[in-house]
């Protein structure tokens, strides 16, 4: 299996989840009422598979490889690119958190952040998909022996193990904390 593997097939599993926001979306507008604890759960998906499991293997481990490699100028910006996306991705699920706050504390007016936002992540997101499928990770290989690709690959399986103990530990410590 090729490193990039993992990466791709989460995608398809992120794409899913975006059709799921866009099936609640259309309910949401045709009720003029959002459900806050699926919007909790969505954010759940987009911070710990989207953001922290999936990015964190690409910025952790793909993007710092390819840092230590002479990118030609094209691939270098695409990366930068990328991990901006990924900022306005982190962005974009804040403001979804802020508005699904306001919106269970009774404020109306929130509902139409919420799905401004949650349509937004919808619509950029299958673009960064795309650029990382068809372009980046195709050129991103060219740059590695299979031998460091396997050791990538070897890394993201690590880097997933730890996943599920970090959400809990951090679910733990958030009710202690409180
Ligand atoms: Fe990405
Ligand atoms: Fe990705």
């Amino acid at each position: 299996m090729q490193a990039r593997a993992p990466l791709m097939i989460e995608h398809r599993l992120i794409e899913r989840m975006l059709l799921v926001i866009k099936g609640i979306l259309a309910e949401i507008e045709s009720k003029h009422k959002a459900d806050p604890v699926f919007v909790d759960i969505a954010v759940d998906f987009i911070r710990v598979y989207a953001d922290r499991t999936h990015h964190g293997k690409e910025e952790d481990i793909l993007f710092r490889e390819l840092n230590k490699k002479a990118l030609t100028p094209e691939d270098r910006l695409i990366m930068k690119e990328l991990i901006e996306d990924h900022v306005f991705g982190r962005q974009i699920t804040k403001s979804i958190v802020e508005a699904n706050t306001r919106y269970r504390n009774g404020d109306k007016a929130a509902l139409a952040d919420i799905t401004a936002n949650l349509k937004t992540l919808t619509e950029f997101y299958p673009r960064h998909i795309e650029k990382e499928d068809k372009v980046f990770f195709p050129s991103s290989k060219t740059y590695f022996t299979d031998e460091e690709d396997q050791a990538m690959l070897a890394g993201f399986w690590e880097f997933d193990r730890k996943m599920i103990h970090e959400k809990y530990k951090a679910l733990v410590e958030g009710f202690e904390g409180q």
